[in-house]
């Protein structure tokens, strides 16, 4: 079971301050030493878990073997060795982030040999792939800003795009902002139309609803 440090829950801890959703990320970075990897998981477990759904679901109707993949907001890169397992070759792997500190620790993890990209989901060019994935990336954002980094992604997935959100549970402080958040992305799955939508709940405290659609 993944819990939280004593005290904490998904809103507290957070920098009062920050103006930018990486400005959240900057303050991980600096406060949090003791999570596994500073990314706002609270744990390895957790995190693990959610690959596995994600890759699950993608694969539910398409093998990964021999695809293109972006990892979107791939903070340390820690997919890839997931997507290697299901045989994913690291050329065709692509990592995005907009913060240069995850980057540079995603490279010593990954080596200088796997694309690893500096950009914002929300204003910069996304890679086309077949597989686009965006796992624990979309906290910080306005409903609409959520309907735009969807919208762009899917227009850049060639099969399959996996990704998660928060549930929308009357315990969290930021409830009525989540279900917004929610309607948002109903609107992104209404307009692209997937042929085919996996959606799960995860469950668990701290852990997130999986949407996966396919072309
Ligand atoms: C909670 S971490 C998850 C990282 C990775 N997907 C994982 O599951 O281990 C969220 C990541 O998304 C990145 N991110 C958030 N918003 C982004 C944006 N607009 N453009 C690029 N990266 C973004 C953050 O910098 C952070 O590294």
């Amino acid at each position: 079971m993944e819990t939280a440090p004593p005290g904490a829950s998904w809103s507290e801890g957070l920098d009062e301050t920050a103006v930018r959703p990486i400005d959240h990320y900057r303050f991980f970075d600096r406060n949090y030493k003791s999570l596994p990897n500073k990314l706002g998981w609270w744990t390895q477990e957790g995190q693990d878990k959610r690959f596995a759904m994600v890759i699950q679901d993608v694969e539910a109707r398409t093998p990964l073997r021999g695809l293109t993949v972006h990892d979107a907001g791939c903070g340390h890169a820690s997919l890839l060795k997931c997507l290697e397992e299901r045989g994913v070759r690291r050329e065709d792997y692509t990592g995005t982030d907009f913060f240069e500190n995850a980057l540079a620790i995603a490279r010593r993890n990954v080596g200088a040999d796997v694309r690893l990209v500096q950009t914002d989901l929300l204003n910069g060019e996304i890679p086309t792939t077949d597989v686009t994935v965006l796992i624990g990336v979309m906290a910080f954002y306005t409903p609409e800003e959520v309907f735009t980094i969807l919208s762009k992604c899917w227009a850049n997935t060639n099969k399959t795009m996996s990704f998660t959100v928060w549930p929308a549970d009357p315990a969290y402080p930021q409830y009525l902002t989540i279900v917004d958040t929610h309607k948002a992305v109903e609107r992104f799955i209404a307009e692209a139309n997937p042929t085919f939508l996996a959606r799960r709940e995860t469950m668990e405290k701290h852990m997130d609803l999986i949407f996966t659609l396919y072309k």
